[in-house]
């Protein structure tokens, strides 16, 4: 739960990062309504974890954690394009993956606040996924590029080029993440 506190923590300063950073890209105002709302959700969901830690006699910060999310947004920091394909196409969607199996897990362990709190997470976090693919769609549109095989170069060069099966098929498409964008990238390893 710690971990995900500090994933949380990230997705805030990350929302407000692509709103100050590229804040000079071509984009109507309705884009950085978007990722106010998402940082908005980020910090109830960080809030929700906080709350949830110190009820179990810890906060934030008493661990250590990594610094990958940080690391992306560094690399893609030049472009918007890369940072919508990384941040919420490869890195929140693979929550969606995550979420489900982390839920359970907490479930048979009999802590139900803390699976409770997941399961709202999971499912706003569809709405972040689906705000990266419908402004991903915007800017290939703008710059004449196709997307899925944009989607496919961005995570080859600014990612490992490999994304983790088994993918949570329903809430990527639900997001309107389609198949064929991600699904050859799982058997590039
Ligand atoms: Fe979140
Ligand atoms: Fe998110």
């Amino acid at each position: 739960m710690h971990a995900i506190t500090h994933i949380e923590l990230n997705a805030i300063d990350l929302a407000w990062d692509i709103i100050a950073r590229f804040r000079n890209s071509d984009l109507p105002l309705a884009f950085y309504d978007d990722w106010v709302n998402i940082a908005n959700d980020e910090a109830k969901h960080f809030s929700m974890l906080t709350n949830y830690l110190n009820q179990n006699n810890a906060c934030y910060g008493d661990f250590p954690a990594h610094d990958s999310l940080w690391e992306s947004a560094e690399k893609t920091s030049d472009d918007i394009l890369s940072r919508l394909a990384i941040v919420p196409l490869v890195l929140e969607a693979r929550g969606l993956d995550t979420t489900p199996g982390a839920i359970n897990k907490l479930s048979a362990t009999g802590d139900t606040k803390a699976a409770r709190i997941l399961k709202i997470i999971g499912e706003e976090e569809i709405s972040h996924v689906a705000t990266g693919v419908r402004w991903f769609h915007h800017i290939c549109k703008s710059r004449e590029l196709e997307p899925a095989s944009t989607f496919q170069l961005l995570v080859k060069s600014q990612f490992n080029g490999f994304l983790k099966p088994p993918f949570a098929t329903y809430a990527r498409t639900l997001a309107g993440f389609p198949r064929f964008y991600y699904e050859p990238l799982s058997k590039l390893r």
